[in-house]
């Protein structure tokens, strides 16, 4: 009797480091979540071109670019998963929103730019313009930052339309006519 009294609480301790665990796999075999290291001066400045953010058409082309439609050469899908639920071991999930709002849109491009060093993820700038990266992070955020962009300003996610243009990388230039 006294036993099976014990077991309830210990049962009830197993099931909820259980619970625990499945909640803490939000990330996939991720980690915990912690900010990435700074971007370096070279990348510290650069920001998304002003109203991008809330352009529908550049992240369209973004899609593209991310699934390889553009150039066969870059598909980010292959590793990140056309739905952002990654492919291939290892590569960074973006529907954890909780660990993307930690990256700026700099860290981001620079990244992007760079790779990661010792791990599949390359450096892609010899691939793609900038603003081809900056393209494809607005498909990017949509998994784990629908709606949102980074401001430079208050150094956070908001928005996508609250953008504050002083935070934007360049007065947006007016669209050639026709286009
Ligand atoms: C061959 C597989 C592969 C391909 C293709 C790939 N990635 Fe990655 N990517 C990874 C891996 C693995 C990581 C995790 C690196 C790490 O451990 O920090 C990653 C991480 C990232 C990160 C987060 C970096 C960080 O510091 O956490 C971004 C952003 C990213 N990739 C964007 C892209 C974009 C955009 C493309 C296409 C142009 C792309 N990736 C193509 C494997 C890939």
């Amino acid at each position: 009797m006294v036993m099976k009294q014990m077991k309830v609480p210990q049962l009830a301790v197993v099931f909820g480091m259980g619970l625990f665990m499945v909640a803490c796999g939000g990330g996939e075999g991720e980690g915990p979540i912690v900010p990435p290291p700074p971007a370096p001066a070279e990348y510290a400045d650069k920001h998304m071109p002003a109203g991008w953010w809330a352009d529908a058409a550049k992240m369209e082309e973004g899609r593209k670019i991310f699934i390889g439609e553009t150039n066969p050469d870059v598909n980010c899908a292959s590793c990140h998963g056309k739905d952002g639920k990654p492919v291939k071991a290892g590569a960074r999930d973006f529907r954890v929103g909780e660990r993307m709002k930690l990256y700026s849109d700099s860290v981001w491009i620079w990244r992007i730019s760079e790779g990661v060093p010792n791990t599949k993820m390359k450096a892609w700038k010899s691939k793609l313009s900038e603003e081809d990266i900056w393209k494809v992070m607005l498909f990017e955020r949509n998994f784990g930052l629908a709606g949102k962009g980074w401001d430079a300003d208050k150094k956070s996610w908001v928005d996508a339309a609250s953008v504050s243009a002083a935070s934007a990388a360049a007065p947006a230039a007016p669209a050639p006519a026709g286009k």
